[in-house]
């Protein structure tokens, strides 16, 4: 296991912006995800081809970029899902890649919550929050239950308790699949393309609970598709294309004096 303590500087690479300011001005504190040179070829495709990205405690990271970029594929390859062909990915200390690392025990500090919630059918809501805390963390039923009904506050949904998940709407069951994610309490969580899924009038509120989370100081990585939003709540932001980090810095930057043609062209088509 290494450790990724010693590092306090922006080592980020910005060919283009060179001159600009730091983007991660005000985090200081310990590289809590640190990826060194990720690449992850799918048969002959490479689709990453080499990433690197430091995350500081507390930052909240959003990811742009054109479809096929390979956003999800870099997410995925933080917490296990994919394996990087390639290259480091240090999460908290443990090496991802390494085959003698615990992989779930990272994943319990690392939630994931995905376009579609993929919430259990045939449990309830609070059998879906309460499960993994349950059977990995062994916390006892009657304190999961009293954690899943406070997190359930926390996303506006505490009546829902005892719902059956096809008796919600999707804004309802994505913040459950939220809550369920932090039920293991994580310090880093991954969102991708949370909202895309939802009806327009259910995007706010699921938006409200990530932006409440951040508020509270949690690391985030947000795959999105709503640049407002990316604008409004994060400390940095990601252009990706074709496998590479473009272009990165505040959201005054990226969204207010892009650089890169092909940034200036994919924001052309989005804003
Ligand atoms: N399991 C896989 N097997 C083969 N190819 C894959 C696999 N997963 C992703 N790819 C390919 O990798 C490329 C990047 O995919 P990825 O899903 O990471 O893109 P993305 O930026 O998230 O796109 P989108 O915005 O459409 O979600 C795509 O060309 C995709 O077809
Ligand atoms: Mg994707």
């Amino acid at each position: 296991m290494s450790t990724t303590n010693e590092t306090t500087v922006n080592e980020t690479h910005q060919p283009e912006v060179a001159s600009a300011a730091p983007a991660v001005p005000e985090h200081k504190g310990q590289v809590v995800i640190d990826v060194r040179d990720l690449r992850k070829t799918f048969g002959k495709t490479e689709v990453l081809k080499g990433i690197d990205c430091q995350v500081h405690a507390g930052e909240v990271i959003s990811i742009i970029g054109p479809s096929g970029a390979g956003k999800s594929t870099f997410l995925r390859c933080l917490n296990g899902l994919d394996t990087p062909t390639s290259g480091s990915v240090i999460v908290n200390g443990y090496d991802i890649a390494d085959p003698k690392t615990d992989i779930d025990k990272v994943r319990t500090q690392i939630g994931m919550v995905f376009q579609h919630f993929n919430l259990f059918p045939n449990m309830t809501v609070a059998e879906n929050i309460m499960l993994a805390p349950t059977l990995i963390k062994k916390v006892p039923v009657d304190q999961a239950r009293a954690r899943a009904l406070e997190l359930l506050r926390t996303v506006g949904l505490e009546e829902k308790i005892d719902a059956n998940p096809d008796s919600l709407s999707g804004g309802q069951k994505q913040r459950v699949a939220i809550a369920r994610s932090l039920a293991m309490d994580p310090d880093i969580m991954l969102f991708d393309e949370a909202t895309s899924a939802l009806d327009p009038e259910m995007v706010g509120d699921v938006l409200q609970v990530i932006r409440d989370l951040a508020n509270k100081g949690m690391t985030m990585l947000l795959v999105t598709h709503e640049m407002a939003f990316a604008r409004e709540v994060s400390t940095r932001v990601i252009f990706t294309d074709a496998g590479i980090i473009e272009e990165e810095g505040t959201p005054a930057q990226i969204f207010g004096n892009p650089q890169s043609p092909r940034l200036r062209s994919f924001l052309s088509k989005v804003l």
